[in-house]
């Protein structure tokens, strides 16, 4: 037991951000749990723990700020080159193949967990590349962290963080400003950032694609499969889930088919059932 956060707070805080959020604390990562707490009292002003445990409790606002505080935003664009490899040669041409034949003419694709924005502004690069005149796309990208999702609004990025960009692409969709890159209108026009909780049903419906990816790790069983099931909702029969090469849904018993390609694994919604 520390001297800031007794086990029955320690429980007090996992148990709200659980049944808020599905991020899990384990007694092993405790830790992390009580530098972000620390953080959060210092800026808020608060004496102790257990008063601010009292102030979330009543503010959904503050609520929100030790959500965000406590996820993980690690992401980079292009992350997982046989993603976008299986992205590019496989979903996309199969999918438009697909829309054309039923005389569609829009691909719905959901980043979420977006982070920063480095992943749907990548699947829109992507994307954009291959759509044949005629052809819209919209990406939503959606995440529980504000802070993250402003940075994606922005759409610009430190010369750190270009790494992965191919030099094609970043002559394309970029511009240099100052001491980074500039996501170029075209592309930033495509993606549209949403403030969204995998706790609740996003109201989405009808997606071609989603990524999911590097999020379901931070949740338990209970709340992966919950969070699976609001996805297999949102999407349009035979549409396609990308989830983190070391997430799986192996023994999750939902209905979606693995399916292995050239590439990458993926998941297809498998329509012949009715729930995941
Ligand atoms: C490690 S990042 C992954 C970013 C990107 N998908 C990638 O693979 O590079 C995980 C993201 O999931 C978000 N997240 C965690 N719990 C969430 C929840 N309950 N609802 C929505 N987003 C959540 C975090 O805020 C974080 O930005």
């Amino acid at each position: 037991m520390s001297e800031f956060l007794s086990d029955d707070a320690f429980e007090k805080f996992r148990d709200l951000i659980y049944n808020e959020s599905g991020i899990h604390f384990s007694s092993s990562n405790r830790t992390i749990l009580e530098s972000r707490l620390k953080e959060r009292l210092r800026s808020s002003g608060l004496p102790d723990a257990l008063t601010y445990y009292s102030t979330i409790s009543a503010d959904s606002d503050e609520l929100k700020i030790l959500l965000d505080s406590v996820t993980t935003n690690l992401t980079r664009f292009f992350r997982n080159t046989a993603h976008f490899e299986t992205f590019e040669y496989f979903v996309i041409p199969h999918l438009i193949k697909a829309k054309r034949n039923r005389g569609e003419n829009k691909l719905r694709i959901w980043s979420a967990g977006c982070s920063t924005g480095e992943e749907p502004y990548t699947i829109a690069m992507v994307a954009n590349e291959l759509l044949p005149a005629g052809m819209q796309l919209e990406v939503i990208a959606s995440d529980i962290s504000l802070k993250s999702l402003m940075v994606g609004k922005q759409g610009f990025y430190g010369e750190n963080r270009i790494g992965g960009v191919p030099e094609h692409y970043l002559k394309r969709y970029f511009s240099r400003t100052g001491n980074g890159y500039r996501i170029n209108d075209d592309i930033k026009s495509l993606v549209r950032f949403d403030y969204h909780n995998f706790k609740h049903d996003s109201g989405l419906r009808g997606m071609d694609v989603v990524f999911c990816r590097n999020v379901l790790i931070y949740f338990d069983e209970a709340a992966q499969k919950a969070a699976i099931g609001r996805f297999w909702d949102a999407m349009a029969p035979q549409a396609f889930l990308f989830i983190g090469h070391s997430e799986s849904l192996f023994g999750m018993q939902t209905r979606f088919e693995f399916l292995k390609t050239d590439w990458a694994c993926i998941y297809q919604k498998n329509t012949a059932g009715s729930s995941a």
